[in-house]
């Protein structure tokens, strides 16, 4: 039997496909797929245990070594900032953490006292800032962080942009990029040394399916 390897997966697209990835090396995920109300899910054939979970407890399974493998958005990996090997970038997921506000005042700018920033990445906008030498308020949201600016709550947010849809729908603009965003496969320290032959698998695997060999003769 091979050892056990355990995956804690952040729910939703990222989950999907990182099952599309695992199913063409040959790993089983129709029960991960359709886990109902189960959260632990297998491929028992091949010894492999699924979790899935919200994306910010990724780095928290995996950390404490429940999980020896995570998957999640490097913007997850930034805000928890725990210490975790980060293995690969799987390439999707692909967003921008971005300073988004106003390009200009407008009516509804409100003038805080302190600059106010909005935002579901408390940790990463401190030190943003802190780099900046620029005093700030931090008001922590969980969802419909582009209301802050909008709504009068604070001057700017900063938050993950995809295809910039909710920006425009909402007059503000991205004024500076943090840093781009992909999905990464983390590993748990210890877990890298005492499985470190089932681990180096999975990841030569995952490698191949992302950057398949040329077909001979240049043909498909
Ligand atoms: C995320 C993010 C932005 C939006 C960006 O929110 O916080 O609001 O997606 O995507 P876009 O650039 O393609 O418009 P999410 O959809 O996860 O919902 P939430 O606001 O409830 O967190």
């Amino acid at each position: 039997m091979e050892t056990m390897l355990t995956l804690a997966l952040a729910k939703g697209r990222l989950a999907e496909q990182t099952f599309d990835l695992l199913e063409h090396m040959g790993i089983d995920c129709a029960e991960a797929r359709s886990p109902g109300r189960q959260l632990v899910l297998w491929d028992r054939a091949a010894n492999i245990r699924f979790i899935l979970v919200k994306p910010s407890d990724v780095p928290t399974y995996v950390e404490h070594g429940v999980a020896d493998l995570g998957v999640v958005g490097k913007d997850t990996l930034l805000e928890a900032g725990r210490p975790l090997y980060e293995l690969l970038d799987l390439g999707f997921g692909k967003c921008r953490l971005c300073v988004a506000g106003y390009p200009e005042p407008t009516d509804t700018t409100v003038s805080h006292a302190t600059f106010r920033v909005a935002t579901k990445y408390p940790a990463v906008a401190r030190r943003w800032w802190q780099a900046q030498d620029k005093a700030i308020e931090i008001i922590e949201l969980h969802g419909s962080v582009e209301l802050g600016p909008v709504i009068g709550l604070s001057d700017v947010i900063l938050d993950i942009v995809e295809s910039g849809s909710t920006l425009r729908a909402n007059g503000l603009t991205v004024l500076e990029e943090v840093c781009e965003v992909s999905a990464r496969l983390v590993c748990n320290r210890v877990s890298l040394k005492t499985k470190r032959e089932r681990i180096r698998w999975l990841l030569d695997g995952l490698e191949k399916q992302m950057n398949p060999a040329p077909a001979p003769n240049g043909s498909d």
